[in-house]
C-alpha cells in the first residue's frame, strides 16, 4: 500500500512538473522569436550571425548568468574596431524588454535545444593547426572545467565551449585573459589563460569550433 501511496504521489508529481517545464520552454521560443534575439543568433540558436556566439544546447544556468551581467551591463566585453562600439551593444541596448520570468524561460529553451553544427571555416584548417589546438588544450588542463573537448562543464553553470564560432571562442579568451570581461565566473579562469598567447589561442579556438556536439 505505502509502495502504492508513494508511486502515485511521484506519479503526480511528474505529471505536474512535465507541462510547467515545457511552458517555461513554449514561452522561452516565444521571447526568443519577439524580442529580436533571432536577428542576431539565428534559427533555433545555432545560426549566429558575423562573429557571435550559438546558443543552442548550452548549459541553462551559464545562460541565464549571461543574460543577467550583459542586461547589467557588467559584462561589456571588447569594441568592434570597424564600427567602435562594444560587439555586446546591441543586445545590451534591448535588455529591457526582457522580464526576470523572460530571461529564464529564454535560457531554459537555448538550452533544450540540438547544438549547432561546426561552422565552416574558408579556407579548412589544416590538420597541424588543429592537433596544435588540442595539444595546447591538454597541457593548461582546461579539460578540468570544459571537459575533454570542451564538450561538457565540470559545473552546470560554467559554459560548454565545443563547437562555438571560432572568432568568438578567440575573442572570449583574449577579453578573458586580458582582464576586459572579468565578471561572474570569469575569474576562475585567469590563472591558467594567462599562460596561452595569441598563437595557442588562435589554435584552441580553431579545433573548439570544429568538434561536433552532436556526434557525441
Ligand atoms: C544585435 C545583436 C544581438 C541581439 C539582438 C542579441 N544578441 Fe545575444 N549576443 C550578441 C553578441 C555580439 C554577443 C557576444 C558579445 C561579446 O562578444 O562579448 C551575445 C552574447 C549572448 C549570450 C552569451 C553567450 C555566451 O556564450 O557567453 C547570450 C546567452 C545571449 N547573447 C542571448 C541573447 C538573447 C536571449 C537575446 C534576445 C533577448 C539576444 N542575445 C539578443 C548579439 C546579440
Ligand atoms: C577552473 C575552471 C576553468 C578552467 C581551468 C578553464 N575555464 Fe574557461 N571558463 C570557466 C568559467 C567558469 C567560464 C565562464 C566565465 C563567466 O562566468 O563569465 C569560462 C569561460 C570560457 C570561455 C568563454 C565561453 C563563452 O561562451 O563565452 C572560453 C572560450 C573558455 N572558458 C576557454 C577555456 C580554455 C581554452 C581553458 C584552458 C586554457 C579554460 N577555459 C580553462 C572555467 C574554467
Amino acid at each position: 500500500m505505502r509502495a502504492l501511496i508513494s508511486a502515485l504521489i511521484l506519479g503526480t508529481t511528474a505529471l505536474m512538473a512535465a507541462p510547467v517545464q515545457a511552458d517555461e520552454i513554449s514561452d522561452g521560443k516565444r521571447v526568443y522569436m519577439t524580442k529580436t534575439c533571432l536577428a542576431c543568433h539565428g534559427r533555433n540558436g545555432a545560426r549566429a550571425i558575423m562573429s557571435y556566439p550559438v546558443l543552442a544546447g548550452q548549459n541553462e544556468a551559464y545562460l541565464l548568468a549571461q543574460l543577467e551581467v550583459i542586461k547589467s551591463g557588467d559584462r561589456l566585453g571588447s569594441k568592434d574596431e570597424t564600427t567602435g562600439h562594444y560587439f555586446v551593444q546591441g543586445m545590451a541596448d534591448i535588455m529591457h524588454l526582457l522580464s526576470e520570468d523572460d530571461l529564464k524561460n529564454v535560457s531554459a529553451y537555448l538550452a533544450s535545444l540540438p547544438p549547432a553544427k561546426p561552422e565552416v571555416l574558408d579556407p579548412a584548417p589544416s590538420d597541424e593547426l588543429l592537433a596544435e589546438g588540442a595539444k595546447v588544450y591538454k597541457r593548461l588542463a582546461c579539460r578540468s572545467c570544459h571537459g575533454k573537448e570542451g564538450e561538457r562543464a565540470s559545473n552546470k553553470a560554467y559554459p560548454i565551449i565545443a563547437g562555438l564560432d571560432r572568432d568568438y571562442l578567440i575573442r572570449q579568451m583574449i577579453d578573458i585573459r586580458d582582464k576586459v570581461r572579468t565578471d561572474g565566473n570569469a575569474r576562475l579562469m585567469f590563472g591558467v589563460i594567462k599562460r596561452a598567447d595569441d598563437e595557442d589561442i588562435i589554435a584552441m579556438a580553431t579545433w573548439l569550433s570544429q568538434i561536433d556536439r552532436n556526434k557525441e
